[in-house]
């Protein structure tokens, strides 16, 4: 198995490109099977989930190829195939996202309830609801959803969950919409930029959806969805990724091919801890040094909030500004196992139910630590890049699942990571504890106390307290 070593403490400087969204590409890949025609996508990015992901189209009957980086043409041949196996569909959540479609396009799909992931519960519930109203008829078995329907109907649909909207729910249920016999109102509909991507890939397709990028949309069903050639939208976790990478490094960066209105919360964000980042020509953004990271706290929920995809990432970040922190996560309330790995670094941060309570350090040292989950390998390769020494991070095949090549982009702007497989002989000799003791001195004093934190809304109270 891979690993990554990396040396810190180097400045990140240069021009560095974000890839296509794999949050984007991942439904929009999905939604080809409900498509007639020849389906041409550029700017998809080389992910490990991509490859998942067509693999699976391929086992529906579908024909995936790629000839030039970015590029795929799918087309389907054969719709007799209806099985999405658990052998592909526990590799990558996002397999769920044919469910819609298949029923849609052939009336039935038996699909393998999606792998469980390290970030928190992650049912299907709202999924399923939403094709139900459109008159599926489902039931769970053996660890598949067995569906089936003659035709879908149109209907009046609320899929807001008790932590709000569902992306992945959202798709499937906006695809079977397309095609369902009438008009369809989705209340409680995802945001997110990559929902209203492959809500204008639908479009393209022949579809008819008003309302992208609120949460009421309106689906007039047609009878077909045709051919079409279509661009997959930036990265926007990618792009933030690149930005935090920079800020903790205390590196300057050019950032192409980004949208700055998929960032705004994200770029508030850095605003607040300090860090200014300026627009760059038409898709560039560039971002630079801050003198001193300020802490602040950031809640991260459903779009246009800021992204849970980011929040281990700015976890990282805020371990090194000055004073204490609160990262709180509604959307994934258990997404925090990045806290245990970025303390072997020396950051001081605890964990509570749903947030993380973060006191500033001068500086993180290099340490082993392994991931736990795609943005939490990304967090653990920031907080490296800005630690003093060498870092080893383990299990990096979360890394590669949702970024593409990620350390040759950062090498090229100054970062050192090399990547070799986990053999004991390729452990750097810095961190190769061998039992000699250190000199301890009075720095290693009794243990810092745990802080007592105050939210703002808390302290606000004391202070307005009598
Ligand atoms: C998508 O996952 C993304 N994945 C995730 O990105 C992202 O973190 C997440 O949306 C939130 O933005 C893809 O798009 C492939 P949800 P998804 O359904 O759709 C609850 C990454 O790192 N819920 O929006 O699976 C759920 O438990 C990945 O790129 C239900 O209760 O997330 C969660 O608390 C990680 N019932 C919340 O809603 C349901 O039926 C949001 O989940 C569905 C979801």
């Amino acid at each position: 198995m891979d690993m990554l070593v990396v040396e810190g403490g180097r400045p990140l400087r240069g021009t560095v490109t974000v890839s296509g969204s794999k949050n984007a590409a991942l439904p929009i890949l999905a939604a080809t099977l409900a498509v007639e025609g020849p389906v041409h996508l550029e700017g998809v990015p080389d992910l490990v989930d991509v490859h998942t992901l067509t693999t699976l189209l391929s086992a529906l009957g579908a024909t995936a190829t790629t000839r030039t980086p970015g590029r795929w043409d799918v087309r389907v041949g054969d719709e007799s195939p209806c099985l999405a196996d658990y052998e592909l569909v526990r590799r990558m959540r996002a397999g769920v996202c044919v469910l819609g479609p298949l029923l849609a396009r052939r009336g039935r799909a038996c699909v393998s309830l999606p792998g469980g992931c390290n970030i928190g519960h992650r049912p299907i519930d709202l999924h399923l609801k939403g094709l139900r109203a459109l008159g599926a008829r489902i039931r769970i078995d053996r660890g598949y959803v067995f569906a089936e329907a003659d035709r879908l109907t149109g209907a009046e649909i609320d899929l807001t969950g008790p932590q709000g909207s569902t992306v992945t729910g959202t798709a499937n249920v906006l695809v079977a919409a397309c095609l369902a016999r009438g008009t369809t109102t989705l209340h409680g509909a995802a945001r997110e930029p990559e929902i209203v991507d492959l809500g204008h890939f639908l479009n393209a397709a022949g579809a008819r959806i008003r309302g992208l990028g609120t949460s009421r949309l309106v689906i007039e069903g047609v009878a077909e969805l045709h051919g079409v050639s279509y661009r997959i939208i930036p990265d926007r976790i990618e792009a933030a990724t690149l930005l935090v990478a920079a800020a903790i490094t205390q590196g300057e960066l050019r950032i192409g091919n980004t949208r700055r209105e998929h960032l705004s919360a994200v770029l508030q964000t850095l605003h607040e801890i300090g860090v200014a980042v300026e627009s760059d020509g038409i898709d560039g953004l560039h971002v630079a040094a801050a003198q001193e990271l300020r802490s602040t706290e950031i809640t991260a929920s459903p779009y246009p909030g800021v992204p849970t995809d980011v929040q281990a990432q700015f976890t990282a970040l805020l371990s090194l500004a000055t004073g204490r922190s609160v990262v709180t996560d509604t959307v994934f309330p258990d997404r925090f196992l990045h806290i245990p790995e970025l303390c072997r670094m020396g950051a001081h941060i605890r964990r509570e139910p749903g947030r993380g309570l973060i006191t500033g350090v001068r500086q993180l040292s290099g340490a082993c630590v392994m991931a736990s989950d795609l943005r939490a390998s990304a967090a653990l390769l920031l907080a490296a890049l800005a630690a003093k020494g060498e870092s080893v991070i383990r299990r990096i095949y979360h890394l590669d699942r949702g970024y593409e090549r990620l350390e040759n982009k950062l090498n090229a702007v100054g970062a050192v990571i090399r990547r070799v497989n986990d053999a004991p002989e390729h452990l750097p000799d810095s961190l190769r504890v061998l039992g000699t003791m250190p000199p301890l001195t009075e720095d290693d004093a009794p243990p810092i106390p745990p802080p007592k934190f105050l939210a703002r809304e808390d302290a606000a109270a004391k202070e307005s307290a009598p």
